[in-house]
């Protein structure tokens, strides 16, 4: 049997807006845009392994909300969960510090502005139909 191993990206929303960051390695993904985060280890729960990627990557405290539903093919054995999540009060503001060298804050008009890894397309996509559904109330 192969293992999967989950890579949870986070959806993290601050004042009506969805972060992006560019990460700057490896060569074949730098330039590119993500959802942050990275492997969620053995023994841990994807929720647990975002806060962690997060702290590491952008310096940030924060707090995961849902998951969005889906499940991404990355290249074997890794597949793309996403949670949604927040800065918690007090959190530094992020800063690309690990693998990343930009980051924006990006609107709903503005999400398709980011060439986002091909993988992350879908993720995105699922993450802007959740927010589109909250913000309508339902
Ligand atoms: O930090 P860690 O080594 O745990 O993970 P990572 O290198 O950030 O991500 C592991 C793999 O997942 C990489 O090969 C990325 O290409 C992929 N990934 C992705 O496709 N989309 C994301 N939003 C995050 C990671």
């Amino acid at each position: 049997m192969t293992e999967r191993i989950v890579v949870v990206g986070a959806a993290l929303f601050d004042g009506g807006r969805l972060l992006a960051a560019r990460r700057s390695a490896p060569p074949d993904l730098a330039g590119r845009w993500e959802l942050p985060g990275g492997k969620v280890e053995p023994g841990e729960r994807p929720e647990g392994a975002l806060v962690r990627e997060l702290r590491e990557e952008l310096g940030v405290d924060t707090e995961p909300l849902a998951p969005v539903p889906g499940e991404w093919a990355l290249r074997p054995p890794y597949v793309l969960h996403v949670w949604t999540a927040r800065l918690r009060p007090g959190s530094a503001a992020p800063a690309p510090l690990q693998d990343h060298d930009a980051l924006r804050w990006l609107t709903p008009a503005e999400v398709w502005d980011v060439d986002w890894l091909d993988q992350d397309v879908p993720a995105v996509r699922a993450t802007l139909a959740q927010w589109a559904a909250e913000a309508h109330g339902s």
